[in-house]
């Protein structure tokens, strides 16, 4: 188990992630990538890419700007509607999140409430800012995107985009002609989204600049759920968090048939399928570190008809924290820019016209690497970070056992062939314990070393990151092997 304390120093220490600005005292909100973060990220933006547009071959990814006028956003309803409840302290002048506030006074989610339940609550409660113990208040909305003024005098208003997801809405008319004129047609984008958050204190969580990894799915309502193998995963059992129960520890295990029987669309379901296997099978976190919860009415973002988070278990964050989401956004954002913009977005498929409804992947990638990090740590006699294969940010390390004898030069030559395959790293710094604590605590899950047995022709050592067990491999085979170890083809010689 993990604190943020061990997560961040990890992190630091090794070249993940941190705070950043902080030679000029930090930047609230805002962080900054190392080497191996960023390696981290790549591999975790890679395997979602081959997961998720790998659903179909009408899936894509698309790139657009950061900026967007107001008049767009105006159509989508963020100018009206993306806020959260600001609470300001009538002595010291501190900001808070409303639901924050009360979260912290009552220890379970207090999500959706308005202005005045807010400030009701906070008289009920008799909370007062926590920074001088003055008087909170009155609570009012606050739009949580930041403004730009474009253009040498800044007149014309627009705003740093709070979703990847708009600029997909945007050119979805364009990709639908560019495209095979089919539904139900995916485009994603994995990008930058702003939010000026009222107060990012849980570190890397809430963050004021952001990336996001999201798959638009435009969708037929009357035909996608019959193009989809529901039959293939009607028994697979889901972590489900029901709205009324997802303050507790734990989820149900409701097999997909029956979540279809309690109402929900056979398509939607077939996705969360999706998504619990990219969470289980390809990224391996434990099963009951994951589940979906499910959002009520009052708590769903303002242009979601079905919403479930997806969580995840992290000891760093203090239980399960949301890292993604599963949107069914009917079609509010493409019906929304047809009046804002007056251009149709209706297409014409076979016999029919529509304006196609939605179904939103959504998933905050720097929380995703977080809650990697926060899972993967374990602290023994050494830490290790047991990231999986697929993601670690170096594969495989090679060492020389001792910087002499003319080992190191094989350990090169070695290294220098192996790269042609895998993006293998050389180390031959400090004591070999030193090497193999510093790849461990990368997460590095194999590390190839060059001894004085191989010069004799007897191959090399190659050891295991969490067992520690080593097993000797001919030169000549060494690439297959590592190949095969990190596909997962084949397991470490027990
Ligand atoms: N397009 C839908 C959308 O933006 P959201 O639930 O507001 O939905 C999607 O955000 C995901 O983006 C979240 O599940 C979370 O993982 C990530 N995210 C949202 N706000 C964030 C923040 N302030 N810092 C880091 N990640 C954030």
């Amino acid at each position: 188990m993990a604190s943020y304390e061990d997560v961040l120093s990890l992190s630091v220490r090794r070249g993940f992630i941190w705070p950043a600005v902080d030679l000029y005292g930090g930047f609230a909100g805002f962080y900054d990538y190392g080497h191996n973060g960023v390696l981290l990220r790549r591999h975790w933006e890679d395997v979602w890419v081959e997961s998720f547009l790998g659903l179909s071959d009408n899936y894509h990814l698309i790139d657009t700007t950061t900026i967007l006028p107001e008049a767009a956003l105006k159509a989508s309803g963020h100018v009206d509607h993306f806020t959260d409840i600001l609470v300001t302290c009538t002595r010291c002048g501190e900001s808070y999140r409303g639901d924050q506030l009360l979260e912290a006074a009552t220890h379970q989610e207090e999500e959706g409430l308005t202005a005045q339940e807010i400030d009701a609550r906070i008289q009920e409660l008799k909370i007062r800012c926590p920074n001088c113990k003055g008087v909170l208040g009155p609570s009012r909305e606050f739009n949580m995107m930041f403004p730009v003024g474009i253009g040498p005098t800044g007149k014309d208003r627009a705003y740093l985009r709070p979703e990847t997801a708009q600029g997909v809405f945007l050119n979805f008319k364009r990709e639908f002609e560019a495209l095979r004129r089919k539904l139900p047609m995916g485009l994603a984008i994995v990008g930058r989204a702003y939010r000026n958050e009222i107060s990012p204190r849980q570190g890397a969580y809430r963050m004021r600049e952001f990336l996001q990894a999201e798959l638009q799915i435009f969708f037929d309502p009357a035909t996608f759920g019959d193009a989809l193998p529901f039959d293939a995963i009607a028994s697979v059992p889901v972590r489900i968090a029901w709205a009324a129960e997802k303050d507790s520890s734990g989820a149900l295990e409701i097999p997909a048939k029956d979540l279809v029987t309690r109402g929900l669309p056979s398509w939607y379901v077939w996705h969360l399928v999706q998504v619990q296997r990219f969470y289980l099978d390809t990224l391996r976190i434990p099963r009951d570190a994951f589940r979906l919860a499910e959002l009520d009415d009052k708590e769903r973002a303002f242009y979601n008809k079905i919403h479930f988070d997806i969580q995840v278990r992290q000891e760093s964050l203090g239980g399960f924290k949301e890292v993604g989401g599963v949107h069914y956004r009917t079609d509010h954002d493409l019906k929304g820019h047809e009046a804002g913009s007056h251009a149709k977005q209706s297409v014409t498929v076979g016999a029919t016209k529509l304006v196609p409804h939605v179904l939103e992947l959504s998933f905050g990638v720097d929380r995703n690497v977080w809650a990697l990090l926060d899972l993967s740590y374990a602290k023994g006699d050494r830490v290790v970070l047991r990231l999986p294969a697929r993601v670690a940010p170096v594969p495989v390390a090679v060492f020389p056992l001792v910087n002499k004898d003319g080992i190191p030069e094989r350990a090169e030559a070695l290294w220098a062939t192996l790269r042609k395959r895998i993006a293998a790293f050389y180390d031959d710094s400090g004591s070999i314990g030193r090497r193999y604590a510093r790849i461990d605590e990368i997460g590095t899950p194999f590390s190839v070393t060059v001894d004085h047995e191989t010069l004799e022709g007897k191959g090399v050592t190659v050891r295991e990151r969490d067992s520690q067990k080593q097993f000797r491999v001919l030169e000549p085979e060494l690439p297959n092997t590592l190949e095969r170890l990190l596909s997962g083809e084949a397991t470490f010689p027990a």
